[in-house]
């Protein structure tokens, strides 16, 4: 058998004139007179495989013409440049070997299919050329996150994901029976990550976080996967620094590699939006939003939250990354430090995505001293017997430190350009959805 190659190696435009041999799926096919052409799919990539008849047995002929969608196959055949095939190579084939031949009738066809037939069949959709793409810039995405966040002196270190007290509010706890009491399933892992610093310093992880979100919004999963960072000696401009340097640096690694580059031109995000991308992000305060969004005619009061219409609003008003900070300690959760000059605002920063996407990351610097801590969980009406060992890293050598989380598929979702969350990962867990 000739060599066995990946089909991205051929795209890159070895092998041009040698004979190959691919295994894949058939992805796509094809026939027109005494020529069939079969799209197979390996992983790596796709590529169009021409099949005259006068060039192979009529036994292979007839193997061809009779081959079901998305059947397994070992394709043999000679490379050649050609700009009429999709990526600009194909291969002659000069014999075919179906592997496991599929039934008939894949789900998938070639016409539309509404988006909860997609769901349905999300296991056999996540092949499609879509999706393959944006599956391969998420990995990427995150590659590029370690190798930012291990350049840059942090370790990566791992949280609980069953817990028993909440960080981000009891509203959005999933509960899980364990043995003879409850535990949830973590929102974020920060709490432990304050108690980690004084372990290890500077700290990352890359792991899924739940909310049992009931809203059925574009943005919202109920599990997600959550890059976040924890950082002693660090304040709040500190830790925006730090978001923007390694957003930044993440960008520019994909644009840089010629298979995002042109999975992301494809999603149809131009390259080029991402590399004009630098720090300094700009910065605004809570106070000018209120301020904009009243001016613009959006009726919205201090003290709130910012909400999917407020964000989508003002986010149009940007074609890059920005941050806005000084939210009110009364739109934060219980451990983000009153600004000292302003008790009634934080030193919190979310970071929000341009072109009416909005918040990618939340965070900001968390109080460190035992009564400023004991004081506002008392005010958000918490059981302080929930968090004594929390409230003990006060007790025990404390430090200024800041931190912030990520949602990977938000900020998928804007890189990619998608008009919805699901699709930044392959099953999406939604309210109404955990199959399959
Ligand atoms: O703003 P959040 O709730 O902040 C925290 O959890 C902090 N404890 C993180 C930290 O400082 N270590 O969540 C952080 C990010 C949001 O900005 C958003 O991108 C994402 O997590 N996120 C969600 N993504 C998808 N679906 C959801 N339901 C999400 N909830 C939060
Ligand atoms: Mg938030």
């Amino acid at each position: 058998m000739p060599q066995l190659v990946e089909i991205s190696q051929i795209l890159s435009g070895k092998y041009v004139g040698e004979e190959v041999t691919v295994r894949g799926w058939l992805h796509n096919r094809r026939s027109s007179g005494g020529i069939h052409f079969l799209m197979v799919r390996d992983g790596t990539g796709v590529i169009q495989c021409t099949m005259k008849k006068d060039r192979v047995s009529a036994e292979t002929f007839e193997v061809a013409k009779k081959i079901t969608m998305e059947s397994t196959i070992e394709l043999t055949g000679v490379v050649r440049e050609d700009n009429r095939a999709p990526g600009g190579y194909e291969i002659q084939t000069s014999d075919l070997r179906v592997i496991y031949r599929a039934e008939e009738g894949f789900p998938i066809a070639k016409k539309y299919h509404g988006p909860d037939f997609l769901l349905d069949n999300r296991h056999l959709w996540i092949r499609s050329q879509k999706m393959q793409r944006i599956l391969r810039i998420r990995a990427r995405f995150l590659k590029a996150a370690r190798e930012w966040l291990d350049q840059n002196g942090f370790t990566e270190f791992h949280a609980p994901t069953l817990i028993t007290a909440a960080c981000e509010g009891g509203a959005t706890l999933f509960s899980v029976k364990y043995f003879d009491r409850e535990a949830y399933l973590t929102q974020s892992w920060q709490l432990y990550a304050e108690a980690a610093i004084a372990s290890l310093g500077k700290i990352y992880t890359i792991a899924p976080s739940f909310r049992a979100e009931k809203s059925r919004t574009r943005r919202h999963l109920t599990e997600f996967w959550h890059l976040e960072v924890e950082v002693p000696w660090c304040d709040l401009e500190g830790i925006m620094r730090i978001e923007e340097e390694m957003l930044t640096y993440i960008l520019h690694r994909l644009v840089e590699d010629p298979i995002a580059a042109r999975d992301l031109g494809a999603l149809g995000r131009p390259p080029k939006d991402l590399l004009r991308i630098e720090p300094p992000f700009p910065r605004i305060t809570y106070d000018e939003v209120v301020k904009i969004l009243n001016d613009d005619g959006i009726r919205f009061e201090w003290g709130n939250d910012l909400g999917w219409v407020e964000e989508k609003h003002l986010t149009l008003k940007f074609d890059k990354p920005f941050f806005v900070t000084h939210y009110p300690r009364s739109a934060k959760a219980f451990y983000h430090k009153p600004d000292p000059k302003r008790p009634e605002v934080t030193l919190s920063a979310d970071l929000l995505a341009p072109e009416g996407y909005g918040e990618i990351t939340g965070g900001g610097q968390r109080i460190e001293d035992l009564n400023e801590l004991l004081e506002r969980i008392k005010e958000n009406n918490l059981n302080p017997e929930d968090y004594k060992w929390y409230i003990d890293l006060r007790r025990y050598g404390t430090v200024p430190h800041s931190g912030f989380g990520l949602g990977v598929e938000r900020t998928i979702a804007w890189i990619c350009k998608l008009s919805h969350i699901r699709d930044a990962i392959a099953f999406p867990r939604l309210i109404n959805r955990v199959y399959p």
